[in-house]
């Protein structure tokens, strides 16, 4: 666990609520300038614009640490920042220059001191703050982090009021003077290697990572990005591109059944009237027959006859409807690859 940026979540939340109500001008107590019991938030007398000068009266602040301070309206005018080589106190009454080594600096304010000759080997650059320019200020003294594997080194041990839910517990924040790389062991006060990955670890100093899992273990960096493998995006894909297609094919496969269907009702019509054609031909034929058989019969005998012949439909339906039922048969065993056309001709060619 990170807990410095908690610390600091934590300790905007009680300048919220734990800010001295004194505004300017009014009277205030130097001696009531504090550190807040379990989040180390400086307090006094005065309000959040405000700091208790020594004749016990508040004025405004004279310089401010932070880029976004709180406890002013985002029109106000701000106090300034320090330039390089100064910096802002807790108590934000005016700019001091920096604090050369073993000078009383205030808790967690490495920026107070004044960075060592060789600040760029050994600053942090990483976003953790473990030193500010390669400086530390531990227990209240300003001191470098430059010492090497296997040398004396020196412990700061915070004890911070962390907050799970409803539940309060203690984090212990370890800080020592070890370089970049390094960590300060608490019981030999020797500088030793931070551990790897995966290493077993007691407190999240030890680890690079600065995360000792509960189970014990150097854990990934907390602000690590979940990444996620190839194989999963593989499977997302699938599954999206899977369902667009398997629900084109469903419809496609409805589609084509209702297509059958339809197609299937339209050639037992053609067959109907087909086979009704060549009922009304055979008639025709038999009529003509019958009546060329028949001595001295005309054109109008036969034409009667057709129609009396087709006024019983009965044999007529039941004929085509039998036939019509035949093809559906051999329709459908034929896999439905031979187009209507292919179907007809065959039938006409019997
Ligand atoms: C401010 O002055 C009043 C009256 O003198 C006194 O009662 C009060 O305790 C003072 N407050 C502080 C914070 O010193
Ligand atoms: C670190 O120290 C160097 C040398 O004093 C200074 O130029 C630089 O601005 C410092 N860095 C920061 C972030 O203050
Ligand atoms: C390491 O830092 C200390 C101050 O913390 C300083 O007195 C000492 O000279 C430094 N040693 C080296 C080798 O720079």
């Amino acid at each position: 666990m990170i807990l410095l940026p908690l610390t600091l979540i934590f300790s905007s939340w009680y300048t919220l609520v734990h800010a001295g109500s004194q505004t300017k001008g009014q009277n205030c107590s130097v001696s009531n300038n504090r550190l807040q019991i379990g989040t180390y938030q400086f307090y006094s007398d005065c309000d959040a614009q405000t700091y208790c000068s020594s004749q016990g009266i508040c004025e405004l602040k004279g310089c401010r640490k932070e880029q976004y301070p709180f406890g002013y309206s985002p029109t106000a005018t701000l106090p300034p920042k320090c330039p390089s080589g100064q910096f802002c106190p807790d108590e934000a009454d005016a700019c001091q220059p920096w604090l050369p080594v073993d000078s009383a600096c205030q808790l967690n304010r490495d920026d107070q001191c004044e960075p060592p000759a060789n600040w760029q080997q050994l600053a942090d650059t990483s976003s953790y703050g473990r030193n500010f320019n390669g400086s530390v200020c531990l227990n209240n003294v300003c001191m470098w982090a430059n010492v090497t594997v296997g040398l004396s080194c020196q412990v700061e041990n915070t004890a911070y009021i962390a907050y799970a839910g409803a539940s309060e517990f203690i984090d212990v924040v370890s800080r020592g003077n070890c370089q970049m790389g390094l960590y300060c062991d608490s019981q030999s006060l020797v500088c030793m290697q931070t551990k790897q990955l995966g290493a077993s670890c007691d407190a999240d100093k030890e680890c690079s990572t600065l995360n000792c899992l509960s189970s014990g273990v150097c854990g990934l960096s907390a602000d690590t990005p979940k990444q996620f493998g190839i194989w999963v995006y593989l499977m997302v894909g699938i599954g999206i591109f899977g369902g667009m297609f398997a629900t084109l094919v469903t419809l496609f496969l409805i589609h084509r059944r209702q297509r059958d269907e339809e197609r299937e009702k339209r050639i037992q019509y053609w067959h109907e009237q087909n086979a009704f054609r060549q009922n009304i031909m055979q008639l025709k034929e038999i009529a003509r027959t019958s009546i060329l058989s028949l001595p001295g019969h005309g054109n109008n005998s036969k034409r009667s006859t057709v129609c009396s012949r087709a006024g019983s439909e009965e044999p007529i339906l039941q004929h085509s409807v039998h036939k019509a039922s035949g093809l559906r048969r051999q329709f459908l065993s034929d896999d439905d690859n031979r187009s209507y056309d292919e179907i007809t001709l065959q039938d006409e060619q019997r």
